[in-house]
Formats: structure tokens, sequence, C-alpha cells
């Protein structure tokens, strides 16, 4: 009842972002970290787009047999047909069809009527289940399709036997209620039938918010990537909503399979292919998520980590926490950087280094220890600052 499935779609719609392309050798590699990561889902690419993607399909597909792998298809013939191609010798092959519902896409994008759509839709995952019973559908623009209408799509799109409705909130427009509301329904008009999924992106900020509140209102799965790229603002981050659950499980309580000691090394494999790493205060994985700088919270973490941490650095596989020397630090990170450089200072030695480090801190962005053990040197032989440890 409370397992919520991750799929992710790192290597389709994180791939298929500005700066994100990679090769079918980094592919691979990345596929293997989210196998590690155990990943319910692995959407490997959108085969019809390009070769380079019906090969990524094809050699995770084969690389990794015991694993879903999904393959994206527009609702149309050639389109289902290349995925099943790309597919053709997977284990637990999934066939993930999508066709846009709302009627700003249909007006200026389709230019079809919401019927032949419809038609379209039907088709595509009647075509697709010739090929594997595991057939997922997306409304793509649900969140700003006629809800009535977007209930009937999910009907009929079940009924011609897709297991996994996706109402993706393609332009990050939802808000966290009303997205919970919509998932509401359509998990209640669905029944046991098919597993409602979440698509979100992040144009507002509020991807992650949203998924969670989707997984409230009933949806089991998540679409999600590391360090959330996608399309313009990105997806959902996968760290971020499995943390969420995993931290805050006394409100969401739900279970993934992710090991989640192996977020971070995940996130830096993918950093190194692509072209653009987490922003560093990217929470969870971002280069600041464990570093501390205030002198107020250096002492509390020093204290009591859980003043000043809400999750181990361990349970995500964050090497150590950071106690970052700057100009807002306190004397006791610096006592206790001193100490973890190999110095054992007196009260009096204390303070002056403290004050010579303040008067330096000022202006700087922070003190690296080799800077800290010159000061600390300098002071304790009582030499002059500046001549050693300012360049
Ligand atoms: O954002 C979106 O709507 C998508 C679909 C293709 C699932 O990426
Ligand atoms: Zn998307």
């Amino acid at each position: 009842m409370n397992r919520v499935y991750i799929f992710d779609t790192t290597l389709r719609d994180g791939e298929q972002s500005p700066g994100c392309s990679m090769t079918m050798p980094e592919k691979l590699e990345v596929a293997a970290k989210l196998v590690d990561l155990g990943v319910d889902v692995l959407e490997a690419g959108f085969p019809i787009a390009s070769e380079g993607d019906f090969e990524a399909v094809r050699a995770v597909s084969r690389q990794f047999p015991w694993v879903q792998v999904a393959a994206l298809a527009r609702a149309c013939t050639g389109d289902v047909q290349r995925a099943a191609e790309a597919l053709e010798r997977a284990k637990r092959p999934r066939i993930h069809t999508f066709i846009a519902t709302s009627d700003i896409h249909l007006k200026h994008k389709l230019r079809r009527s919401r019927e032949q759509m419809l038609d379209d839709a039907i088709a595509a995952v009647t075509l697709a289940r010739n090929y594997t019973d595991d057939v997922e559908f997306s409304a793509e623009d649900a969140t700003r399709t006629d809800i009535d209408f977007l209930q009937k799509v999910c009907q009929a799109v079940v009924e011609a036997g897709a297991r996994t409705v996706n109402l993706p909130d393609t332009v990050g427009y939802s808000v966290p209620e009303e997205y919970g509301a919509l998932i509401g329904r359509m998990v209640k008009a669905l029944g046991d039938r098919a597993t409602v999924s979440v698509h979100c992106h992040d144009d507002l900020g509020l991807a992650v918010a949203n998924s969670l509140a989707a997984i409230k209102a009933g949806a089991r799965q998540i679409e999600c990537t590391i360090n959330g790229i996608g399309e313009r603002a990105g997806n959902a981050a996968l760290e971020e909503v499995v943390m969420a659950m995993k931290v805050r499980h006394d409100q969401l309580p739900f279970e993934t399979k992710i090991q989640t000691e192996k977020l971070f090394s995940a996130s830096q494999t993918l950093t190194k292919f692509i072209c653009f790493g987490p922003q560093p205060n990217k929470a969870i994985v971002g280069d600041n998520a464990f570093a501390h700088e205030a002198g107020i919270h250096q002492d509390g973490y020093l204290k009591e980590k859980s003043t000043y941490e809400i999750m181990s650095p361990a349970s995500v596989g964050v090497p150590e926490s950071r106690l970052v020397l700057g100009k807002h630090s306190g004397r006791h990170a610096l006592s206790k950087r001193a100490e973890d450089l190999g110095f054992k200072l007196s009260r009096e030695e204390l303070d002056q280094v403290y004050r010579q480090f303040t008067a330096l801190a000022d202006n700087k962005k922070g003190l690296r220890n080799d800077e800290i053990s010159a000061l600390i040197q300098t002071v304790v032989q009582g030499k002059a600052v500046h001549e050693t440890v300012a360049h």
C-alpha cells in the first residue's frame, strides 16, 4: 500500500535537456549507478528521436536484464514500433507512450480535436500491448487539461490496457494542493486497475513538493532525475523526493527501494558526464548541503550534530560534514580545526589566533587549511600575520 516506485528518467528527460547529452559508455555508467541505487524503472531513451537513444535503450536493457527498462514513444504507430524494437531483447520492457491532452497543446501543437487525440491514445496503447503487458500512458500537460476530459482519457487508456497512467505537470505550473486534488480524483476514478504516476517539472521550484503532494493523494510512482536535471528548470530531483520520504517518514509514511547511501555517488557520476553539477546550495548533494559556516551553527553542531543537521551525511553517501572557516565562524570551530590540524593551543593562543583570523577572514570568502595552519604557526611563533599568510 505504501510502496512508492521510483521511475528514473535521467537518461531520457534529463539527457534531452541542454548540456546533458551523453555518449553510450557514459549512459551505461550512469545506468549502472541507477541500477545499483535501486530505481524501479529506468527510462533509457526515446528510440524514435535518435539512433543514440535507440541504441541506449537496447544496450541498457541488455546489460541490466533484471531491471524494468522503459522506452518513450509518442502515441503513433512508428514511435511505438521503434520503442518495441529497441526493447526487443529486454526481459522487463515497458513502453511509455504519451500524447498531449490539454486544449492549448491540441489547438496549437497537435492541431487535433479531443476526439482525434483520444483515438490516437487508445490506438497507441492497444498497439503497445501487442509487444508487452507493461504499458504506461502519459497525458502530457495533464495539469492544464480540462479535468473531466482528463478523467475520460485516463479511463479509456486503462480500458485499452495501460497499467500505469502518468499525469505530468509538463510545464511546472501546478501547486501542491491543486496537484494533490487532481491526482486524488484520478486515483479514485481508476481504483486498482492502474498505478497513478507523477512527473513534475520545476519551473516554479515546486516539482518535489508537487510530487510529494501527489503521493499523499494516492499516486504510487514518481518520475524523477538525479540532480533534478531535465527540460528547462528540470524534473523533481530523485534524491530530494526519496530523502523527504525517509527523513519525514512521520509525515510521508512511504517506502522506496532506493539505497540512499548511494545517492551522492550517483550524483557525482552524472556530474562527471554533463556540463554542470548541482548548485552549491542544492539539497542533499550540493557542496554546501552539509557545510556550516556561521559561528552559532558551528558551535551547536560541535556540541550535538542534530542541532543543525536533520540527516547525517553518511545517510546519503556524503563523506563528511564540513565546517567552513570564514568571517561568520566562531572560536569553537576554530579551536576544533586547530586540533584537527594537529595544534594544541592554550586559551590565550586561541584568543590571539581568533583575533587575527577574524581580521583576515573579513576580506576573504573562507580560509583554507593551509592558511589556517600558517596563521597558527605565525601567531604561536610571534610573527606578523601578514608576512606568512596573506598572499
Ligand atoms: O514532461 C512531460 O510531460 C514528459 C512526458 C513525455 C512524460 O516528459
Ligand atoms: Zn518531462
